[in-house]
C-alpha cells in the first residue's frame, strides 16, 4: 500500500479542534498516511515571530498534500502565502446540498473553479495624491493572462471531464473589462472548442447575471470557471446556498500539490469549547482523498458523514444539534465501521 506523506496544519482556534476530529476520522480508513505537523497562525506568530515559519513551508511543499484548518488575524500570511508559495492556482469551492442542514435547495451539486493567482489580487494598489500630497484615492491593478487563463479553463474543462459533468460555464464581465475580462472569456472558448469532442457544453455569462442565477436557477450548473474576484464573492453565495460555513469545504490544487481546507476561519467566538462542526474539515479530507485517488476511501467517508447528517441526531450546535466536535466525528467513524 502506498504511503502518502500528509502536512498538517491546524493553526489557530477551531482549525485545532476540527483538524484533531478529521485526523481521528482518517485513521479509520484503510489507507497508510504519515502525517508532519506544522505551525502557523496567530498563536505560532507570538511564539515564533512569524505567522509561516520556513519549516512549515518546507513541511507543506514535501508532503503529497496539505491539510490546513484555519489561521485567525494572520490569515492573509498564512494562506494567501501559502497558495503563492506552492503556485497553488486553482480554487475549488464544491456547493453541494446535504439533509439535515439549512440547505435552501435540496438538489445542488455543482462545482465553482476560481482562479487563484492573478485577477484583482495581485496586492498592487496605490493610492492617489493631489499637490499638497493629501490622498484623494486609490486604484487597484487588475492581472489578466493568457497562459493563467487557459491553466484554469483547461483545469475546469477537465475536471467536467473527468467526474462526468457536462457543461462548464464561463463568468466574466467582458462588456464592461473589455481588455482583461476579453481575453478570459476568449481564452475561454478556445479551451473549449478542445472539449466539444467530448461532448462538454461550454456557455458563458457576465458576473452579475450569474449572481441572479445562484438564486433563480442553480440546479443549471455543473462547473462554473471564472478570475480571482468573482470566484471569491460567487463562492460564498454558493456556501450561503447549501447551508453555512461549518458545512463548506474547499481546495487548492497546483501543478503536483494540493491543500484542502474548510472555508471558515478560527472562529474566536466558539473556541475551545468543542461547539465546532467538524463537517467542512472533514469534506476538505474527502476532496484530498479523491486528490490523492483515493476514491474508494473517499466515498466511504463521503456516504458516513451523509449518514451522521441525516440522522440529525449526532451533530453539533450549528446543525440543530448538541453535541461536541469530537462527538460528531466518533459518530461518522461508526459509521464507516
Ligand atoms: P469565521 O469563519 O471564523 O466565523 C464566522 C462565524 O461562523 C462565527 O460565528 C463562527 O462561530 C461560525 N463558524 C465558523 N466555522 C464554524 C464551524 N466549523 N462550526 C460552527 N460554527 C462555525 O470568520 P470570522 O469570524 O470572520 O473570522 C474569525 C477569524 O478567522 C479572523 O481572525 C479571520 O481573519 C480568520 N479567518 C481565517 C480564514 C482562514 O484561515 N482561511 C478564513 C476566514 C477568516
Ligand atoms: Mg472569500
Amino acid at each position: 500500500m502506498v504511503k502518502y506523506k500528509i502536512a498538517v496544519i491546524p493553526g489557530d482556534g477551531i482549525g485545532k479542534e476540527v483538524m484533531d476530529a478529521t485526523i481521528s476520522v482518517l485513521n479509520e480508513l484503510n489507507v497508510d498516511f504519515e502525517y508532519a505537523y506544522g505551525e502557523a497562525g496567530d498563536e505560532c506568530k507570538d511564539k515564533n515571530g512569524e505567522a509561516l515559519p520556513k519549516k512549515t513551508l518546507e513541511i507543506a511543499k514535501n508532503s503529497d498534500a496539505c491539510l490546513f484548518g484555519a489561521a485567525g488575524e494572520t490569515a492573509a500570511d498564512v494562506i494567501v502565502r501559502l497558495r503563492q508559495e506552492m503556485d497553488l492556482f486553482a480554487n475549488l469551492r464544491p456547493v453541494k446540498s446535504y439533509p439535515g442542514t439549512n440547505s435552501l435547495f435540496d438538489d445542488l451539486d455543482f462545482m465553482i473553479v476560481r482562479e487563484n493567482t492573478e485577477g484583482m489580487y495581485i496586492g498592487d494598489e496605490q493610492y492617489t495624491k493631489d499637490e499638497s500630497g493629501n490622498i484623494i484615492g486609490a486604484t487597484a491593478k487588475r492581472v489578466i493572462t493568457k497562459e493563467a487563463s487557459k491553466r484554469i479553463c483547461e483545469y475546469a474543462f477537465k475536471y467536467a471531464k473527468d467526474n462526468n459533468r457536462k457543461k462548464v460555464t464561463g463568468v466574466h464581465k467582458a462588456n464592461v473589462l473589455k481588455k482583461t475580462d476579453g481575453l478570459f472569456k476568449e481564452v475561454f472558448y478556445e479551451i473549449a472548442k478542445k472539449y466539444e469532442s467530448e461532448n462538454i457544453e461550454a456557455e458563458d455569462f457576465y458576473v452579475d447575471a450569474t449572481a441572479m442565477y445562484l438564486l433563480t436557477r442553480p440546479q443549471s450548473f455543473e462547473v462554473i470557471v471564472t478570475t480571482n474576484l468573482f470566484g471569491d464573492i460567487l463562492s460564498d453565495e454558493g456556501a450561503g446556498l447549501v447551508g453555512g460555513l461549518g458545512l463548506i469545504p474547499s481546495a487548492n490544487i497546483g501543478e503536483n500539490r494540493g491543500l484542502f481546507e474548510p472555508v471558515h476561519g478560527s472562529a474566536p467566538d466558539i473556541a475551545g469549547q468543542g461547539l465546532a462542526n467538524p463537517t467542512a474539515m472533514i469534506l476538505s479530507a474527502i476532496m484530498m482523498l479523491e486528490y490523492l485517488g483515493e476514491k474508494e476511501a473517499a466515498e466511504k467517508l463521503d456516504e458516513a458523514v451523509l449518514k451522521v447528517l441525516s440522522e440529525g441526531k449526532t451533530v453539533t450546535g450549528d446543525l440543530g444539534g448538541n453535541s461536541s466536535t469530537m462527538e460528531m466525528a466518533e459518530a461518522i467513524k461508526e459509521k464507516i465501521n
